[in-house]
């Protein structure tokens, strides 16, 4: 095991400058255990040097709508002691590659069913898929249907 120099560790402003990101942000992702500070002997928080790559994935995965949830799944089978690997990232981008083709399916069904509602204008409770998904209201038999799910 090596030693921690100085060199090694980084002040938050230092991590901010190098990653673009906000002090606050790189706080809140500390808050999230997303990146881990160390304490030094007078009891300053410092970063340890690979703090800059954790960030710039967690900035990547924003900029594609990841979840920071799920950024931290990735992180937590990750050491932290030491910087994504290359394969650590193939894993990570392979993971959130298919994140993304389910997003984007889950887009396409919807704009599909928009698709026969645009210009319509019924809003009917009891043809349009939107409003009653597989016809779930004609389950409760004939009649008028309240609309507020919730209040079920
Ligand atoms: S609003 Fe008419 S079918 Fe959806």
């Amino acid at each position: 095991m090596t030693s921690r120099t100085s060199e090694e560790l980084l002040a938050i402003g230092e991590v901010s400058r190098r990653t673009g990101a906000a002090v606050s942000a790189i706080r809140y992702y500390e808050s999230l255990g997303l990146v881990t500070a160390h304490r030094t002997a007078g009891g300053t928080r410092r970063f340890p040097r690979h703090t800059i790559r954790r960030i710039s994935i967690i900035q990547l995965a924003t900029r594609f709508g990841i979840p920071l949830v799920e950024v931290a799944e990735v992180f937590s089978a990750l050491p932290a002691e030491r910087p994504p690997t290359r394969r650590d990232w193939m894993r990570i981008s392979r993971a959130w590659h298919e994140r993304l083709e389910e997003r984007k399916q889950a887009i396409d069904r919807m704009q599909r069913e928009l698709a026969g509602c645009i210009g319509c204008g019924c809003l009917s409770l009891q043809a349009c898929t939107l409003f009653n998904p597989g016809d779930r209201l004609g389950e409760d038999g004939a009649g008028a249907r309240r609309v507020d799910p919730g209040a079920r």
